[in-house]
C-alpha cells in the first residue's frame, strides 16, 4: 500500500503529480497542509469521470488525454471569492480620477481600458462600470470599456450571464441597486440582473495570467487584486513587469490587501497609497489623493 498524505486517501507521488501539473498550468500553489480542502474540491472531478482513486486520476489529468481536465481542475482548484466594491479605497480611487485624467483623454478622442484581471464571478467588474456610469452620463457614447479575465471558464460563464443571487449583492448599495439591476427570479431564487449599460462596459474572457495576452491596447488602470496571493514570489516577479508593460505611462495598477510588489524599482512601479501602485514615469503633478487613499 502506497503511503498516503495524512487521511486523505491521496498518495504522496498523487499529490506531487498535481501539485506541480496545477503550478505550471496556473501557478497556483497547492500547499500539502491543505490537502483536505484540495481533496475536497477535487473529488467531485474523480466522480464526474467515474474514477475510484486519485492515482488514476492524477495519471489521467497529467496525460495528453487530460487538456480538457486539466481545466476542470484548474476551475475546481481556484478559490473564487469576492464581492461587489471589494476594497473600497480602489473604487474611490478610480472615481476621483475620472474628471482629471480619464475624461480629459476620451475628449482627446484616446480609447480608455480599465482591466479586472482575475475577475472571479464580475462583481470587480461591475463594481467598476456602476462607478464609471455614475460619475459619466451617456458612459456608453464615450469610448470607455472595461475588459474582465479570469482563467476559470465557470467564473467567465457566470460574470457574462450577470445574475446575482439576492445573497452576493450586499455590498451594493441600495441606490445603485435600484439604478443599475433589475429584479427577477431563477429556479425560485430572487436574482438581480445587471442593466445593459453596465453588461455592454464589460467584455469577460478567459485568460491565464501566466499565458501570452492577446490585447493590444494598453491600460489606464489594471485591477489584479486579490489573485496573486495564490503565486510563488518568481510568478509574481515575472508578472510585474508585464503588468507594466501593459499600463499607459500614466495609469494604475491596484493589488489586493495582502499583496505587494517586493521589488517596486525593477518592476518600474512606485507606491501611491495601500496596494496602489503607479509606474515610476507617472506624473506627480495631479493632485494628490487623500490621506484615506
Ligand atoms: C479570490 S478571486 C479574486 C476576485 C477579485 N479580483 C476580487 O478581488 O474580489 C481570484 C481569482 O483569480 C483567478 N486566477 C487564479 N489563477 C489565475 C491565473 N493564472 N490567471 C488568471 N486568473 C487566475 C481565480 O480563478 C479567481 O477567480
Amino acid at each position: 500500500m502506497k503511503d498516503q498524505v495524512g487521511d486523505s486517501g491521496i498518495t504522496a507521488e498523487s499529490f506531487e503529480a498535481i501539485a506541480q501539473l496545477a503550478y505550471r498550468e496556473s501557478g497556483l500553489q497547492l500547499a500539502v497542509e491543505k490537502i483536505s480542502m484540495i481533496q475536497s474540491r477535487l473529488r467531485h472531478r474523480l466522480r464526474a469521470l467515474n474514477m475510484a482513486d486519485f492515482d488514476d486520476y492524477s495519471a489521467f489529468v497529467c496525460s495528453e488525454d487530460g487538456a480538457d481536465e486539466r481545466r476542470h481542475m484548474i476551475s475546481a482548484l481556484t478559490t473564487n471569492v469576492s464581492h461587489f466594491f471589494r476594497e473600497k479605497h480602489h473604487f474611490d480611487i478610480l472615481q476621483s480620477r475620472i474628471a482629471d485624467m480619464l475624461l480629459p483623454k476620451l475628449k482627446n478622442g484616446e480609447k480608455v481600458r480599465i482591466w479586472s484581471a482575475g475577475c472571479s464571478n464580475g462583481q470587480e467588474a461591475l463594481s467598476i462600470a456602476m462607478t464609471l456610469a455614475e460619475a459619466i452620463p451617456n458612459v456608453l457614447d464615450l469610448d470607455i470599456r472595461i475588459l474582465a479575465t479570469d482563467i476559470d471558464p465557470n467564473v467567465v460563464k457566470f460574470a457574462t450571464a450577470a445574475s446575482y443571487p439576492e445573497r452576493l449583492t450586499s455590498g451594493i448599495p441600495e441606490t445603485l441597486l435600484q439604478r443599475h439591476f433589475r429584479k427577477g427570479s431563477e429556479n425560485g431564487e430572487t436574482v438581480f440582473i445587471a442593466n445593459k449599460e453596465l453588461q455592454q462596459m464589460i467584455a469577460f474572457r478567459e485568460l491565464n495570467l501566466l499565458t501570452s495576452w492577446p490585447m493590444k491596447q494598453k491600460m489606464d488602470i489594471i485591477f489584479c487584486r486579490n489573485v496573486v496571493i495564490y503565486f510563488d514570489l518568481d510568478t509574481q516577479n515575472r508578472l510585474w513587469p508585464r503588468f507594466h508593460q501593459m499600463l499607459k505611462p500614466d495609469g494604475y495598477l491596484f493589488l489586493g490587501h495582502s499583496e505587494r510588489i517586493a521589488d517596486t524599482d525593477t518592476a518600474g512601479f512606485r507606491t501611491d497609497g495601500p496596494t496602489t501602485y503607479r509606474p515610476t514615469t507617472a506624473s506627480t503633478s495631479t493632485e494628490p489623493l487623500s490621506k484615506e487613499h
